[in-house]
C-alpha cells in the first residue's frame, strides 16, 4: 500500500508486511505463547464504549497537556523499543525526530539499536532513557552517567524483564542470536530485496548502547553479552538505590499490580507505567486497561500513571485518560510506520493518532485533556460494566 493511501495504524501494520521479511514481521507483530494477553489488550479497549455528546462548542478544543512537567501536543509517547534498526536503518533517530516534531516524547530503549548519544541530538529535552539493572552495578551506573551527560531528565526503569519470555513465532523462525532460520525463511526474505539492500548497505545492526573493545555490540555478540550481564536478582532495593543516585524524574515500566504500584510510589517513583510489554512477555495476565482503575486508585495521585498495550486509535487514548492515565505510550504503531516509510511515515502515524484523538475528544464533548474523566464512558452502564 502506498503511503498516500494509508489512513490508519492498521494500514501501516499491513503495509509494513510488504517491507519486511516474514520472520521480522512476526518478531514485530507477535506476542508470548498463545498471544492471549496481546489480544486482550485490544479486546478490552474495544469493549469500552464512549458517550457521544452533542452541541458542544468545540472551537477551542486543545489536545495538549503535560507529562512530568513537560508539555506535549497530546498525551501520547513513544514506548521504548529495542532493535529498531532491524525495521529500517533510520532507526531510533528517525522515530525520535518524528516524535519531537509531533510534540511528543521518545523513550530510548535499553536494548536500542543506536546508542543514547546517537539519538540525543535529535530528541533534545524530549528524550527519556530506559535503564536496566545489569549484573555489574558499574554498568548501570555508567549508563546513568551517560544519560545525565546527554541531558536526560527522566529515566524509565525496565521492571518487567526479570523473567525470560517465550515468543513461539520467533522460535519457529530460528530468531536466536545468531539467527538460524529454516530454509523457507531464505525464500521469504529473498522476496523483500529492499530490506536486504538496506541490511547490506545501511547502518549496521547493533545494540548501540553497549560496547566491546570500544565498538558497539554486534547482534551476534548480544547473546553472550546478555548471558554475562543479565541480572536476575534486581529487586526493589535496586530501585531504591537508583532513586538515591538519580535526582531527575524516575518512572517504572511494567507495573501490572496495584500493590506493586503502591510500592513504586513509596520508593519514590514519579511515574508508574502500566505495561504488559504489548503481550510480548507473560501470556497469562490481564489487559493493561483492565488493571488501570485499580492502579490509579493505589497511586492515589502521588505519581503519574501511564499505560501502553494495544493503543491503535485516537479514541483509545480518550479511554485510557478517562480512566485516570496521564498519557499513553505506543510501540508497534510507530515500528509499523518506521518499517513502511522511515521518518515521514512515523510523522504521519503521529498525525493519524493526533487527528483521531482530537476527533474523539470532540465526540465526547471534551475541549481539553484535563476534563477527560469517567464521564466520557457510555451511559447508563458506564465504565464498571466493562472493566
Ligand atoms: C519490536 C519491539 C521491541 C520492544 N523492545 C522493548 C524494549 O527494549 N524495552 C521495553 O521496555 N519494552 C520493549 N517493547 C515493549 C514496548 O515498550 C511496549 O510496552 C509495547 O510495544 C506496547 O504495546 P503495543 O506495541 O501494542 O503498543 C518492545 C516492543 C516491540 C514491539
Amino acid at each position: 500500500m502506498r503511503n498516500k493511501w494509508i489512513v490508519s495504524i492498521d494500514d501501516y501494520r499491513k503495509a509494513s508486511r510488504w517491507h519486511l521479511p516474514k520472520m521480522i514481521t512476526d518478531y514485530l507483530d507477535g506476542g508470548a505463547l498463545d498471544e492471549i494477553t496481546m489480544r486482550a489488550n485490544r479486546d478490552s479497549l474495544d469493549a469500552l464504549k464512549l458517550r457521544q455528546r452533542s452541541m458542544v462548542d468545540l472551537s477551542n478544543l486543545a489536545t495538549d497537556t503535560t507529562v512530568l512537567g513537560q508539555s506535549v501536543a497530546l498525551p501520547l509517547i513513544v514506548a521504548p523499543m529495542g532493535m529498531l534498526t532491524i525495521f529500517h536503518p533510520g532507526s531510533d533517530p528517525a522515530v525520535a525526530r518524528a516524535a519531537v516534531a509531533a510534540g511528543s516524547i521518545f523513550i530510548h530503549s535499553a536494548w536500542a539499536g543506536c546508542s543514547l548519544e546517537e539519538v540525543a541530538p535529535f530528541a533534545g529535552d524530549k528524550l527519556w532513557a530506559q535503564v536496566a539493572f545489569w549484573k555489574d552495578p558499574a554498568e548501570t551506573e555508567s549508563y546513568i552517567q551517560r544519560a545525565r551527560k546527554v541531558g536526560v531528565k527522566t529515566l524509565v526503569v525496565a521492571g518487567d524483564v526479570g523473567s525470560a519470555s517465550k515468543r513461539e513465532r520467533d522460535l519457529h523462525h530460528g530468531l536466536s542470536m545468531p539467527p538460524k532460520p529454516p530454509v523457507i525463511d531464505y525464500f521469504t526474505t529473498a522476496m523483500r530485496p529492499q530490506w536486504i539492500y538496506r541490511w547490506l548497505t545501511g547502518r549496521k545492526m547493533t545494540y548501540g548502547n553497549y560496547t566491546i573493545g570500544g565498538k558497539a555490540l554486534r547482534m551476534n555478540q548480544m547473546n553472550q553479552w546478555m548471558a554475562n550481564n543479565k541480572n536476575s536478582s534486581a529487586s526493589w532495593d535496586d530501585f531504591a538505590k537508583l532513586r538515591q543516585q538519580w535526582d531527575g524524574k524516575l518512572v517504572i515500566k511494567g507495573i501490572m499490580d496495584a500493590e506493586d504500584a503502591a510500592r513504586a510510589v513509596a520508593e519514590g517513583a514519579d511515574g508508574v507505567f502500566i505495561s504488559n510489554h504489548g503481550g510480548r512477555q507473560f501470556d497469562a495476565q490481564p489487559a493493561t486497561i483492565d488493571v488501570l482503575p485499580s492502579i490509579v486508585e493505589a497511586v492515589d495521585g502521588k505519581a503519574e500513571v501511564y499505560l501502553d498495550g494495544g493503543i491503535r486509535r485516537g479514541h483509545d487514548i480518550v479511554k485510557a485518560v478517562g480512566l485516570g492515565a496521564t498519557a499513553v505510550m505506543a510501540g508497534r504503531p510507530f515500528a509499523y510506520a518506521l518499517a513502511t516509510g522511515g521518518e515521514p511515515a512515523v510523522a504521519k502515524a503521529f498525525k493519524i493518532l493526533h487527528d483521531e484523538f482530537k476527533g474523539a475528544m470532540g465526540f465526547v464533548g471534551k475541549t481539553n485533556v484535563a476534563s477527560i474523566d469517567e464521564s466520557v464512558f457510555a451511559l447508563p452502564s458506564r465504565v464498571n460494566d466493562y472493566v
